[in-house]
């Protein structure tokens, strides 16, 4: 139908007939001469029509908003000073001698240009009219780009691409399961994976030895902008590896498709513990263009009179950190207090702070409310250690650790947005030595990352102080986002039993949830390993958007839901019958 797109014609294009097709993006008429913008996928261009072609004319006078036409003409110059340096296609027009309309379209929920007025609501209700704007149509074409180059790069190297069920059993990530009511089975349900966890486990004892999927995943699990019920994961893994091997491949792939892509080069990925990590910033995820760190304090504080810090500092799970703010004492009474009601959201009790107005006035110089509280050495120390002069302002975290790190963390994530302190465009790393083990609210011991990693230790070692070993996890992080992670598996049956046994999964209970796995670590296990990536995270963040939800093509709300198809639904009686279920609807 069409000879050309609209938004690939160019000056050299002079001269020639085209037959574009496409949609009205907007219509003007200007003193008996119209201008159509005509919009396809490749972008736009301007189609005139003069009373001269007077079938052309009248039909382009009856013309609309995000009507579908075919329009055939011929390109030719602008005018100079009618040229428009901002398109692409601005240095020509085409004279339109003939139109087909395909189609009409009613009035759009919301104007293309002026989508961001439109609430998400809308414009996930009418996603396909959302999706017609360049920019998400821009975000697709990248993903689609790097999944090839991921795709090129992982069969370049030997990785083979599996399907895993989707119907299946529970695999343990963390989250709630979706489940699927089966038919055949009364009262027993497939659940959809959270991840191929076990299944490209699997498929390394089955000697297939380097596997990749472009996978998708399901969780039932709180949302936030970086997550979505139903996503994407570029899963990998292999036999005979280390953590290096893994960690060299991903790491390849990720600075490969950076460069290929963004022409950005990454460099040679760092490493740090998670211990590290958590020490100086709060966070197992940190962002290192932010050059703020937390600072220990603890052990300058366990004697002074203020129980909020003398508390904490001598709780064998407490934490009493500065972060110290160069510039800070700019910050307004208003803005402290703002700060102090977003730490709260974490659970921090106050945000004390110390203003260092004069560095050389000495107490005369410092402006703060817990001043009085403090020991002339005490603030001499805070002072020293944090390295604190004129015009800083420090803040103080006291409380349980895990309070702190979480309060302090955000507040520097935030400080370093609110004052532009980033350093460079993109900093990725490794957090590596992650502990095995941590205590859930009831005191029992959780996976940190899943219970089929292997620990750095021996079983004997692990089940003699299982708080204090590390794993063979490892996770990759760009910019403060948790980007992929993985591990070296349990490949000996042994060493499973043991690691179920400690987070208090009974041999009957393992054996009903993973008997397959134990199993088939029987039947001759390979030593393997591997990660997934989140493949909507990477494209969010190579695209710099603010949400997945904005490079996934139909994704949910917040509430897990779809406002355009109405998802998830109630189904009618009969199938409930035919699925021998009953619905006992929530009190309100
Ligand atoms: P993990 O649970 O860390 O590991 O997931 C791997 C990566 O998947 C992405 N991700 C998500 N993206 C969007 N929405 C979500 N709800 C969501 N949850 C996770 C993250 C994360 O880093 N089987 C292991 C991997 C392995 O050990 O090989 C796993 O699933 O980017
Ligand atoms: P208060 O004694 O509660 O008036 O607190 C004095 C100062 O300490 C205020 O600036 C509070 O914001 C701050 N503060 C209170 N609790 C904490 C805490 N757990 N961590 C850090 N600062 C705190």
């Amino acid at each position: 139908m069409r000879s050309h797109y609209c938004g690939d014609l160019r000056a050299s294009h002079q001269g020639e007939t085209v037959t574009l097709s496409g949609w009205v993006h907007r219509r003007r008429d200007h003193g008996g001469v119209i201008f159509i913008d005509l919009r396809d996928r490749a972008g736009l261009v301007q189609v005139v029509f003069d009373p001269q072609s007077e079938a052309a004319f009248a039909q382009a006078d009856r013309l609309r908003s995000e009507y579908v036409v075919t329009v055939t003409g011929q390109v030719r110059l602008r005018e100079e000073n009618l040229r428009n340096p901002r398109m692409l296609t601005g240095d020509i027009e085409v004279l339109g001698t003939e139109i087909t309309l395909h189609n009409t379209a009613d009035t759009p929920p919301f104007e293309l240009d002026e989508y961001s007025q439109a609430g998400e609501e809308v414009r996930l209700k009418y996603r396909y009219m959302d999706l017609r704007r360049p920019e998400m149509l821009k975000g697709f074409q990248f993903r689609s780009k790097l999944t090839s180059a991921i795709r090129r790069y992982l069969d370049d190297n030997g990785f083979l691409d599996v399907e895993t069920p989707i119907l299946t059993k529970a695999t343990p990530e963390g989250a709630r399961d979706y489940l699927v009511p089966s038919r055949t089975y009364p009262g027993s349900f497939f659940a959809l994976p959270q991840s191929p966890q076990l299944f490209k486990q699997l498929l390394m004892v089955a000697g297939f030895d380097r596997y990749y999927q472009i996978a998708k995943c399901f969780r039932d699990e709180d949302l936030r902008a970086d997550r979505q019920p139903e996503f994407t994961q570029i899963d990998i893994e292999a036999s005979f590896v280390d953590e290096k091997d893994i960690m060299g491949i991903a790491e390849a792939m990720v600075r490969g498709v950076f460069k290929e892509l963004l022409d950005v080069d990454l460099g040679d990925f760092p490493s740090m513990p998670y211990a590290e990590a958590m020490r100086r910033f709060g966070s197992d995820k940190p962002d290192l263009r932010n050059p703020l760190e937390l600072v220990d304090i603890a052990d300058l504080l366990a004697n002074v009179e203020f129980k909020v810090f003398s508390g904490p500092a001598n709780a064998p799970k407490g934490r009493v950190a500065a972060l110290k703010v160069p510039g800070g004492v700019t910050l307004s009474r208003k803005d402290i207090d703002d700060y102090t009601k977003y730490v709260s959201i974490y659970g921090a009790k106050g945000l004390a702070y110390i203003k260092v107005n004069d560095i050389d006035a000495g107490e005369e110089g410092l402006q703060s409310p817990i001043l009085k509280f403090l020991t002339p050495e005490a603030i001499e120390g805070i002072i020293s250690r944090t390295g604190a002069t004129t015009g800083d302002l420090i803040f103080f975290g006291a409380d349980k650790a895990s309070i702190v790190n979480e309060a302090l963390g955000a507040l520097r994530v935030r400080l370093g947005h609110d004052l532009e302190l980033l350093t460079c465009d993109w900093a990725p790393l490794w957090v590596v030595d992650f502990p095995m083990f941590e205590r859930d609210e009831e005191g029992r011991l959780a996976a940190i990352h899943h219970p089929f990693t292997q620990p750095a230790c021996s079983v004997e070692e692990v089940k003699a102080n299982p708080e204090t070993a590390l794993s063979r996890a490892y996770d990759m992080v760009l910019n403060g986002t948790e980007l992929g992670g993985g591990s070296i598996r349990i490949h000996d049956r042994a060493m499973q039993a043991a690691i179920f046994e400690l987070l208090g999964i009974s041999a009957e209970e393992a054996e009903e949830k993973f008997g397959f796995l134990l199993n088939a670590l029987k039947y001759g296990a390979p030593p393997h390993g591997g990660l997934a990536f989140g493949l909507d995270r990477m494209v969010m963040l190579m695209m710099g958007r603010d949400s997945i939800r904005d490079v996934i093509a139909f994704p949910k709300t917040q509430t897990a839901s779809c406002p355009m198809t109405h998802a998830p639904a109630e189904v009618s009686a009969a199938q409930l019958r035919e699925l021998a279920l009953g619905i006992r609807k929530p009190e309100a």
